[in-house]
């Protein structure tokens, strides 16, 4: 099972992927935590150019290229070898980053980036997504109070240095990729704090094992 996180700056992905690693254990699953971009050594190269501060005349293009070339790697020699082993994948953000940063925010076709995704991942869908929502102001704060905390959150800054019309953009093109695919979207109210965001969470995963197993789980 392929599971995503997806959410603004400062929406509490970090602190909710290990939370849920946790349950998946607890719930006896084999479970592989990882994230996009910067989920294997390449992507970790990678994700230092599309995310450094001093990048910011990276064109569109070539920062969405460079985004699935991070996830052609990540795909290859970690997701689907997890999920041939039987494991669940829990990634933190994956293709609706790439349709809502590259296409809803920064105005690229929505439908390239589709095609795209088909050519070069062919299409691998997940099966369940968490997408925590929340106001931009108040992620935008959070994601602040990181960086100005710690000099390594400075180098990964380039989309916090993004106008709050940036991460608005994000949040609407987020709902709305939630509200045509309501099957696999669960939209989990992430201004709560971390415990209650965690219980939210939990209850979807539970909820959506036991309809997997036909609800005898
Ligand atoms: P994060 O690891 O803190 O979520 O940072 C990754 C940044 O990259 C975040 O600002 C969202 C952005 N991003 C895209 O613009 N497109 C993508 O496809 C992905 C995966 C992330």
């Amino acid at each position: 099972m392929f599971i995503t996180l997806e959410g603004i700056e400062g929406s509490g992905k970090t602190t909710q992927i290990q939370a849920i690693a946790r349950w998946l254990t607890a719930a006896g699953r084999d479970c592989l935590t990882t994230r996009e971009p910067g989920g294997t050594s390449i992507g970790g190269q990678i994700r230092s150019v599309l995310l450094h501060p001093d990048n910011s005349d990276l064109a569109p293009a070539a920062e969405l290229l460079l985004y699935v070339a991070d996830r052609v790697q990540h795909l290859e020699t970690v997701v689907r070898p997890a999920l041939a082993a039987g494991k669940v994948v829990v990634c933190d953000r994956y293709f609706d980053a790439t349709l809502v940063y590259q296409g809803y925010a920064r105005g690229l076709d929505k439908d390239m980036i589709r095609r795209l995704h088909h050519l070069a991942c062919k299409g691998m869908t997940p099966d369940l997504t968490l997408l925590l929502d929340l106001e931009p102001e108040a992620g935008l704060a959070r994601a602040w109070r990181r960086i100005d905390s710690d000099t390594a959150h400075v180098m990964e800054s380039r989309f916090e240095k993004e106008k709050l019309l940036f991460h608005q953009r994000v949040r609407a093109g987020y709902l709305d990729l939630a509200r045509r695919e309501p099957r696999r979207f669960a939209i989990i109210d992430a201004a709560l704090d971390p415990q209650a965001v965690t219980a939210q969470i939990e209850t979807v995963l539970k909820a959506n094992f036991q309809q997997r197993s036909g609800g005898t789980d």
